[in-house]
């Protein structure tokens, strides 16, 4: 395996799909078309050429490729690990309603193992393995695969990894990618010998090969059969990097290792010590960067509020690792030299990136440091208080920080965690929006119309919300009785949920919370609301924090026989309107004594994954 720049890559990339008869087309913005609102920012490369694949438009020719710059917001604030970014570029070769399958398995096989001199040994591909009613197991791509490796290699998997599309309707179908092992050697979970154990990183997606289009997923949730079959393709260029690099995470690459080294210089703090916060940094200086070149403005809705978080967490890093004031312009600067050869509109758009970062650093650094103040006011206040030990914020006096002084709610919350605060409950918040958005709909009319990014779907919030009832009682039946809830954050995307277990939880343990968890959903067990005095919920023995928060009287939830805790809802009736497989995607270390998993339901589609 030769060394190449992550620059070399993409361009053997260009020319290879080119030597195959494919046509270069442009990167899109990262703004999607007009007309499409199925997602704030461009997530892959078939975004812009949906209407291709369901013969709605036609295309200049049915072979395409490109390199693509996506932005993923769904784990934004879990930035940090070996290889999520939030931005990123994805390498993506297409075939509408040209070839099928065959010719592109030989097209992925000879890149990787030829042009890039991968060893055959170190890939695994996946195939489709059905677990939806109306879509077979891919029997078809199976066999293409065991033309070129042994079978022990090839791994089947679900819907969840192996069926895609680009949001809830439209063109979709089976995918196979291809995973890169990164070696025995590591300290992985130790049990997995192929793709699909999600709690473990030694298997690296490296390819989605072949999505092979073939379904429009209608409004009803029916699929229907396109008019012809097309190949999407997407592989990120910042994983192949890692691997070619030998380096086992994204930030080593030269497509960061720059940026790292210039944060190090700057602030002249030490990377290891602060590995974290660099890495979130390199992540969303980046991400800034090209979202400002790309026109987007900071501001409270969708994909400006979006940009908001990102430059107002980066001006949160700013003054934990005291950096200086002209920090994140010398920064984005370094940026703006590293991929202006690359990607031009960066470099033509350098001092509108430098000035908005300014801006933003000038509205919102001095807030930051009195909005703190305040925050420890607030902490002052009570402790004097009639209950001295409460370590949460409600979600007003978190609101109010928010509204005064413009801090996100996560910053908020970091900030909290610094201090032994416990996360602030998400529907506490919302609450405490919706209750301003009441009180000042004439005052205010249209200020908070959608913003925040806060407000998402409330039903899919709520059915996480009951999720995460039967997720802790599950987690005291299976680890025991000293488990407690230690915060919780819910998006209509996932669970993040922070718990006091002393140890790493091992994949049975967690195949059993999950098993339990899915059996309280099938068994549709009815969920009922109890209002009773602290003693009478402590005799009943409900779960939760027993503080008079709630007033006099407390609600207790009581899923069936399963759990009971207090809580100030809102719940679902019945377990059974919870949708989807209960999985818990990943288990981490949050701090001395508390772990955090977070967790999804597994058979949604989501746009941007
Ligand atoms: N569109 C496919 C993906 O993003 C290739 O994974």
């Amino acid at each position: 395996m030769q060394f190449l720049t992550a620059h070399q890559i993409q361009e053997k990339f260009l020319k290879f799909f080119e030597s195959k008869n494919h046509l270069i087309i442009k990167s899109h913005s990262l703004i999607p078309p007009k007309d499409d609102k199925s997602s704030l920012f461009v997530t892959s490369g078939m975004h812009s050429l949906k209407k291709l694949f369901i013969g709605q438009e036609k295309s200049k020719a049915n072979r395409l490729c490109n390199v693509q710059k996506c932005l993923r917001t769904i784990d934004i604030d879990g930035i940090g690990d070996t290889y999520h970014n939030t931005f990123f570029f994805m390498l993506g070769n297409w075939s509408i309603g040209d070839y099928w399958k065959k010719e592109a398995i030989a097209f992925a096989w000879e890149f990787l193992t030829q042009e890039l001199g991968l060893s055959k040994d170190n890939l695994y591909p996946t195939y489709f393995e059905s677990d939806m009613p109306d879509v077979p197991t891919d029997i078809e791509m199976h066999k293409i695969w065991l033309n070129y490796l042994r079978p022990h290699q090839i791994t089947g998997l679900g819907k969840e990894d192996n069926f895609w599309s680009a949001g809830p309707t439209g063109p979709c179908g089976p995918s196979s990618e291809i995973y890169y092992d990164l070696g025995k050697n590591k300290d992985w979970c130790g049990k997995c010998e192929k793709p699909g154990c999600s709690k473990c990183g030694r298997f690296l997606e490296i390819w989605n090969c072949a999505v092979c289009m073939q379904y429009n997923r209608l409004e009803n949730g029916d699929l229907e059969p396109l008019p012809f079959t097309s190949i999407d393709a997407g592989a990120g260029l910042e994983r192949i990097t890692s691997v070619i690099q030998g380096k086992d995470n994204n930030y080593d690459t030269d497509l960061f290792r720059p940026i790292m080294d210039e944060i190090a210089h700057l602030t002249g703090k030490n990377e290891q010590e602060n590995l974290n916060s660099f890495r979130i940094i390199a992540d969303h200086i980046r991400a800034a960067c090209f979202l400002i070149a790309d026109g987007i403005r900071p501001g409270n809705l969708d994909r400006e509020y979006v940009l908001r978080r990102v430059l107002r967490k980066l001006i949160r890093k700013q003054s934990l690792l005291e950096a200086k004031d002209d920090f994140l312009t010398k920064l984005a600067d370094k940026v703006i030299g590293l991929y202006e050869e690359w990607w031009p509109e960066i470099n033509g758009n350098k001092q509108m990136v430098i000035d908005v970062i300014s801006a933003e650093q000038e509205i919102f650094a001095k807030a930051l440091e009195r909005g703190i103040k305040e925050f420890h006011k607030t902490v002052e206040k009570i402790k004097k208080s009639d209950h001295p030990h409460r370590n949460y914020l409600t979600g007003e006096e978190a609101f109010y920080l928010y509204e005064t002084y413009g801090i996100p709610r996560e910053i908020i919350e970091e900030i909290g965690l610094e201090i032994g605060f416990m996360s602030v409950p998400t529907l506490d918040f919302q609450n405490a929006v919706a209750s301003h958005q009441q009180k000042s709909r004439e005052s205010m009319a249209g200020k908070f119309k959608g913003g925040l990014s806060e407000e998402g779907d409330v039903w899919k919030k709520t059915q996480f919300h009951t999720t995460a009832h039967l997720m802790l009682e599950a987690m005291r039946r299976v680890l025991g009785s000293h488990v407690q809830q230690k915060g919780q954050n819910i998006t209509d995307e996932r669970i993040r949920f922070d718990f006091s277990h002393p140890d790493k939880l091992t994949s049975i343990e967690i195949e059993k919370i999950e098993n339990l968890v899915n059996e309280q959903i099938k068994k549709d067990l009815p969920v009922s609301i109890a209002e009773m005095s602290v003693e009478e919920a402590k005799k009943q023995g409900a779960i939760g924090v027993f503080e008079d928060r709630y007033g006099d009287k407390i609600k207790v939830y009581s899923i069936g026989d399963f759990s009971k805790e207090i809580c100030g809802g809102p719940h679902v009736e019945r377990a059974g309107q919870i949708k989807g497989t209960f999985k818990i995607l990943k288990e981490e270390s949050s701090s001395k004594g508390v772990r955090r998993v977070k967790a999804i339901f597994k058979s949604r589609q989501f746009v941007d994954t």
